[in-house]
């Protein structure tokens, strides 16, 4: 029986109930498709980090790349300042890990309430391809005399040759893959950022050449927003840098019904890749079985995916679909109409079902 070794990170705030919801699909999943999951808890996050004054202990990130894939939850605490979690754990992990893909599929499931009017699953259905170690992210840049009236802030966007054209050619060989629309369209901002979304434009064309079967399409990442609200039927798969990816894929979350059932993988296709839900920790929720779990579970669907149990993961979507059309009331926290643990109850029973 093939096994695998999963590091399972539950992190704060709610984190540890939609993981424990994500691992009851996930064994479900094993059981049903005929392999095994070996999981391995680490307790890195807030709480861990108010005890201890370090992010991640010595040795987590090679003890980590021990396993095949890592399952996260949520990292961010009230009690910690702002930046420090991110930085210390979640940047770590994506950049040590040369996670170098963030993957965002937006899909409107059936059942979900659109706030877009006169949209529906047939409308709603694309995936972005972010950029996850270069950019704004890469902290390059500085300040001069802080606090004074003569201060100076520098936060530099950092774009390689190599770094952008993997991630192109990661979008192109995903939309080939993907068999949807075949059209993969660039985000970028080229009548502004004249020197990086260059360099991405060129490469943009320049592999492009070599998938003559995909559509190749270009947006401004103002205009995007636009079109995703208005058009969004347009889009199959989107590539862009690492802050746009950021920002249009919350857009994203929301037009395929919110936080609640968006979920991402930040891969390194030659090494150790991590899947999460994208929504946060929500510790106002914390501990109340009220938050939503799809988004882990639909996380835990694409790590199956990654991990080559394809059947297993498209499952795990079919069953999340079963429960977006015949149960869920709304996807937002407390309005479900279920506790956190039925929701995955529900998931995990429809993997054997269907
Ligand atoms: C995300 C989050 C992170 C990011 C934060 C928590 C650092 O917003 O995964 O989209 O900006 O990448
Ligand atoms: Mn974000």
């Amino acid at each position: 029986m093939k096994s695998y070794n999963i590091a399972v990170i539950p992190g704060d705030g709610t984190g540890p109930e939609v993981i424990a919801e994500g691992v009851k699909v996930l064994n479900a999943a094993s059981d049903r498709f005929g392999f095994k999951l070996n999981l391995n808890y680490f307790d890195f996050g807030g709480d861990r980090y108010l005890k201890t004054g370090e992010a991640l202990p010595d040795g987590a990130v090679d003890e980590l790349k021990k396993h095949d894939a890592i399952y996260l939850g949520a990292i961010g605490h009230p009690d910690v300042k702002p930046g420090i979690l991110e930085k210390g754990i979640l940047l770590r992990l994506r950049f040590e890990l040369d996670q170098y893909i963030n993957l965002r599929p937006v899909k409107l499931y059936p059942g979900v309430d659109c706030p877009l009017k006169d949209k529906g699953p047939e409308h709603i259905d694309f995936v972005v391809v972010r950029e996850n170690t270069e950019g704004l992210y890469a902290g390059a840049g500085g300040v001069l005399k802080k606090g004074t009236p003569d201060e100076v802030a520098v936060q530099e966007s950092i774009n390689t040759r190599k770094g952008v054209e993997r991630c192109i050619r990661y979008a192109f060989e995903y939309c080939r893959k993907r068999k949807r629309m075949k059209k993969l369209t660039l985000c970028g901002k080229t009548n502004v950022l004249t020197f990086a979304f260059d360099l991405w434009e060129r490469t943009f064309y320049e592999v492009a050449k070599e998938y003559p079967d995909i559509k190749v399409d270009y947006a401004h990442v103002d205009a995007i927003t636009m079109w995703f609200v208005k058009n969004p039927e347009w889009f199959d798969v989107i590539v862009t840098d690492n802050m746009f990816g950021d920002i249009i894929t919350d857009l994203g979350a929301m037009i395929q019904g919110g936080m609640g059932v968006a979920a991402g993988g930040n891969i390194n296709p030659q090494g150790v890749s991590m899947f999460e839900p994208i929504g946060g920790s929500a510790p106002k929720y914390k501990g109340k079985n009220v938050i939503n779990p799809l988004a882990a579970i639909c996380a835990g669907g694409m790590m199956l995916e990654y991990l080559g149990e394809g059947d297993a993961g498209r499952t795990i979507e079919r069953a999340v679909m079963e429960v977006t059309s015949k149960h869920l009331k709304s996807l937002a926290a407390g309005k479900m109409g279920y506790t956190t643990r039925e929701v995955g109850g529900l998931v995990a029973d429809y993997m054997s079902k269907i």
